[in-house]
């Protein structure tokens, strides 16, 4: 059968052709006209059924969400907004909706409903724009290591380590929760448990992508990560997905050039290959922005802000000089801060990320040389011996984007760094192997995919990015 999309349609001009579409009925005007959607694009097609030969019947079930099979002639449309449109010839109800109870109806919703309803907010025009942005993302990801010479690296998602070392971690585990096993000393006896010892789902791949790139060279993974961390903000999910190169012999500059050339080419290929779905988020943007003061008001259109982040570069400022902007700052001086930043070794909070991205610089902005004592354990210690080769990316609207680090390749240093904070030595000895069997220099980043899609999109509440949002007291779907 030559069943065509949607997409493909809009784009043709050989009028008078006989096709078949498959779709979903969006809204049906007037009982003659169907704008159908079949995901394929943001567009409809517009379908004009010739109501006096089609059964009452049909007609009445040509409702918005009921799934339809359309044949009929392309044809030079009359109407304004579209050059093409389908004279219908017969039209087979496949799925019927019901208008009573069908949640997304044609008109505006509010994202709050529409997550309440995450198994059909991708049928509206907003939520099939983002999700095929994010499809295409992912693609520009792995495109861009590719081209590159890396390797994607599937890491584990069950681990016995802590990353980061936030102790953030879900449990893996099938043990009885209400009888397990106790050693002696009545803990629960994790020996029983099905690996033999503690598990938890990974809240980052980069310890074991360390691993390969100290063989491959180049590798990164992506996929899902685990935090159990109690924020319900707008820019923190429990379950994320998180972009991680790591590369031999590389140092912290190289990183910076890596994750900046990398940010670039991953939105230019949306702005090259998404056009349709981001006018249309442009456009609603701008919608809402005309309903917020006019301080409030963004200078730059989404399109306009993506462009800039691929044309400039990215502000690179040592964590020392942050803190004296800071420190030097209005809000800081004015007690406008949540957090008052005072003295050298604060950490930053994400007020003091988005006034330097937003109000200072106005660029995204690369932080480096972070106080060791607010950074984890695994960061290249400087010469200073206070400050560690860190490096964060903060984004306009966003703030902290990226997070990475040269990484202690001393066996030494890491081994002291792992005592001062209580981190047993038999844990992590492969880990430790890499620093006695060929160590390098190395490094890497983590990019949070969601926050990412956000930037891509516009769109402020990281709930509306990925398909369904796992977050405290939800897990719906
Ligand atoms: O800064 P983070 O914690 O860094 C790491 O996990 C390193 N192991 C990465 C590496 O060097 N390979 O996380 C990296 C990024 C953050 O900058 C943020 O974008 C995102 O992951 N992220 C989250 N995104 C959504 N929800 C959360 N709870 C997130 N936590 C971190
Ligand atoms: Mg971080």
């Amino acid at each position: 059968m030559n069943t065509n999309t949607v997409s493909q349609l809009l784009a043709k001009d050989q009028f008078g052709q006989e096709i078949e579409i498959n779709g979903w009925v969006r809204t049906f005007r007037a009982k003659r006209f169907i704008a159908l959607n079949d995901g394929s694009t943001i567009n409809n097609i517009q379908c004009v059924v010739d109501f006096e030969n089609t059964d009452e019947d049909t007609l009445k079930r040509i409702t918005t969400g009921a799934a339809v099979h359309i044949k009929g002639e392309l044809v030079e449309s009359q109407g304004k907004g579209q050059k093409v449109e389908i004279a219908v010839k017969s039209i087979e109800i496949l799925g019927d909706s019901d208008p009573e109870t069908y949640p997304i109806q044609p008109k505006k919703h509010s994202f709050e409903f529409l997550r309440e309803n995450a198994h059909l907010r991708t049928r509206t025009s907003t939520f099939s724009a983002i999700m095929r942005l994010r499809s295409s993302l992912s693609f520009a990801v792995h495109k861009y290591f590719n081209e590159n010479g890396f390797y994607y690296m599937h890491t584990p998602i069950i681990t016995g380590s802590d990353a980061e070392g936030a102790g953030e971690m879900f449990r893996v585990t099938n043990l009885d929760a209400k009888n397990p096993p106790l050693t002696e000393e009545g803990k629960v006896d994790f020996k029983e448990d099905f690996f033999g010892s503690e598990t938890n789902l990974t809240v980052s791949g980069q310890l074991e992508a360390e691993t390969y790139a100290m063989s491959l060279g180049k590798v990164y993974t992506f996929g899902p990560t685990f935090r159990a961390e109690n924020s319900n903000t707008s820019r923190h999910l429990s379950e994320f997905w998180m972009i991680e190169p790591e590369v031999a012999f590389m140092d912290l500059a190289g990183n910076m050039d890596l994750a900046e050339d990398f940010m670039k080419s991953v939105i230019n290929y949306i702005l090259e290959n998404n056009r349709e779905d981001l006018e249309f988020l442009e456009t609603r943007l701008l919608d809402e922005e005309k309903t917020k003061p006019q301080a409030e008001r963004s200078e730059m259109s989404l399109i306009e802000k993506l462009k800039f982040v691929v044309d400039n570069n990215f502000k690179r400022v040592s964590y020392t000089e942050a803190i004296d902007i800071l420190r030097n700052s209005k809000p800081n001086k004015k007690k406008k801060f949540n957090y008052i930043i005072e003295e050298w070794g604060a950490d930053l909070q994400s007020e003091h990320e988005r006034f330097l991205v937003e109000k200072h610089f106005k660029c995204p902005v690369i932080l480096f040389d972070y106080p060791a004592n607010i950074k984890a354990f695994y960061m290249r210690l400087n010469e200073d011996g206070k400050t560690v080769r860190a490096m964060d990316i903060l984004f306009p609207g966003i703030g902290e984007i990226v997070g990475g680090a040269q990484r202690e390749e001393r066996l030494e240093v890491l081994k002291e760094k792992m005592a001062a904070l209580d981190m047993p030595e038999e844990e992590l000895w492969w880990y430790l192997d890499l620093r006695k069997y060929g160590t390098a220099v190395h490094s890497g980043f983590g990019l949070g995919f969601e926050r990412l899609v956000m930037f891509a999109t516009g769109m402020t509440n990281i709930r509306d990015v990925i398909p369904y949002p796992r977050t405290p007291q939800n897990a719906e779907f």
